[in-house]
């Protein structure tokens, strides 16, 4: 089990580039599976998710050659239509597979990704949507068991906004006979970023980033050229980070556009701001102030800044409320930040911290990847050090997050 030894109360100084999102990379690769040509992605981060993606797309057989940050994918010869439970358990993104699978080859055998530490995680709503569009599906033993000759445009209506579940179903459309319309869609960036890549690719989409999705269906797709968009939670994550710690950072290869709402959050804490093409620049040289924050769907503040928010108030100047409306259990870090001395009460999915001039050092335990994220940001804040345990957790969304930590000027290392 590996460590981060963190002595807390340096200021974070100097540029850190933002790698390729996750969130976006992880169905782009599946997307690979739709044509039998070869996918040419650039700006690929180095994650741990990535790796557990691209061994699941290898055993099903496509062949795929890692260059630094770029990837070549191509699904010519596939011999198997299954993602095990195995490795499906580990990353619930391998869901992700079901709906190309389904649109190329008419048969898919995918494991129901159990729950995970934020939540029970159900795929109804995938399920649902390809139901809809002609599949037969069977759950049994864990696993769901789809088949269909060829899935037919639909119209379909989320009950809830899913990211995954928005994807899926686009992969799923983009190779069906006719149009499928999609109803109170995820707008989240990281669907635009596949939808331009699934166009890339010949598939014919109007929307995307709205709520109201159409996709025309084409018999056949085609290889591409995609450069993956920034991490938009690993730019927030950096950004809280700084204003906790005070200092002055700069973002490279980033994009202001789609954090907007976690920029005006950060400068009501008192943050200065600064956007100039793909870099943004934090200057904090005071305790911030306390911010209240309410997640929901894009373009709405995003459940994935949640946690690093929390930490930031738990410093803060004055008491906040942190209302979480998208997971029913993602207050886990709150145990683990009580431990460094933070002052959270919970009340069902809503948090009050009241900010204290500083906390103290402790052990602490990673549960989720975000949450990990706010445990590394209170621990550069806290006096003294904080070993975070369990950072196995960190390593599946955060590309070198010490060594980009420790050249801002952190006291960061990895103990193995
Ligand atoms: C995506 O998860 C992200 N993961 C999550 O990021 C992110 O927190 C989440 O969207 C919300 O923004 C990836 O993109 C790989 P949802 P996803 O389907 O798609 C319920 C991270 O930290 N729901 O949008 O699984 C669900 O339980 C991860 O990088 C159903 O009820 O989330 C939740 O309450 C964590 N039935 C809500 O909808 C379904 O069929 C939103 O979930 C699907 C979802």
């Amino acid at each position: 089990m590996q460590r981060l030894a963190i002595q807390g109360g340096f200021s974070l100084n100097g540029e850190v580039g933002i790698s390729g999102a996750k969130n976006a990379a992880l169905p782009i690769m599946c997307a690979s599976l739709l044509c039998g040509n070869t996918l040419r992605l650039d700006n690929v981060p180095d994650l741990n998710d990535i790796a557990t993606m691209r061994r699941l797309l290898q055993q099903m057989g496509v062949a795929i050659e890692s260059n630094g940050k770029q990837m070549a994918l191509s699904a010519a010869h596939i011999g198997k239509l299954e993602a095990p439970y195995d490795m499906v358990k580990t990353m619930r993104a391998a869901i992700l597979v079901l709906g190309p699978l389904l649109a190329r080859f008419g048969e898919a055998l995918v494991s129901l990704p159990g729950g995970c530490a934020i939540g029970s995680r159900p795929v109804d709503l995938h399920i649902k949507g390809l139901q809809a569009m002609g599949a037969e599906i069977q759950i049994e033993h864990g696993y769901i068991h789809a088949k269909c000759k060829r899935l037919k445009g639909a119209r379909i209506f989320f009950d809830l906004v899913s990211v995954t579940g928005t994807e899926n179903l686009m992969m799923a459309a983009a190779m069906a006979d006719g149009v499928t319309v999609l109803e109170n869609a995820a707008r989240e960036p990281e669907v635009m970023d596949l939808a331009s890549c699934l166009i890339a690719m010949g598939a014919c989409i109007e929307g995307a980033g709205s709520d109201t999705i159409t996709i025309t269906g084409r018999d056949k797709l085609h290889g591409a050229n995609h450069c993956i968009m920034p991490d938009r939670i690993e730019s927030g994550t950096f950004l809280v980070a700084a204003a906790a710690s005070g200092g002055n950072i700069t973002l490279t290869d980033a994009r202001a556009d789609i954090l907007e709402n976690v920029l005006e959050k950060l400068q009501e804490a008192g943050a200065v701001i600064n956007v100039s093409g793909s870099t943004i620049s934090l200057r904090m040289n005071k305790r911030p102030l306390a911010v209240n924050v309410r997640t929901a769907p894009y373009p709405a503040f995003p459940t994935d800044m949640q946690a690093q928010f929390m930490a930031m108030n738990t410093i803060a100047e004055g008491s906040a409320m942190v209302v979480e409306t998208i997971f029913e259990n993602r207050f886990m870090h709150v145990q683990e930040l009580r431990r460094l001395g933070a002052q959270i009460e919970v009340e069902g999915n809503t948090a009050v911290i009241k900010g204290c001039a500083q906390l103290e050092g402790a052990t602490i335990m990673a549960t989720d990847l975000r949450a990990s994220a706010s445990l590394v940001i209170a621990g550069l804040a806290a006096q003294g050090e904080t070993i975070v345990d369990r950072i196995y957790h960190l390593d599946r969304g955060y590309e070198h997050i010490e060594a980009k930590l420790s050249a801002l000027g952190a006291q960061i290392r990895r103990i193995r």
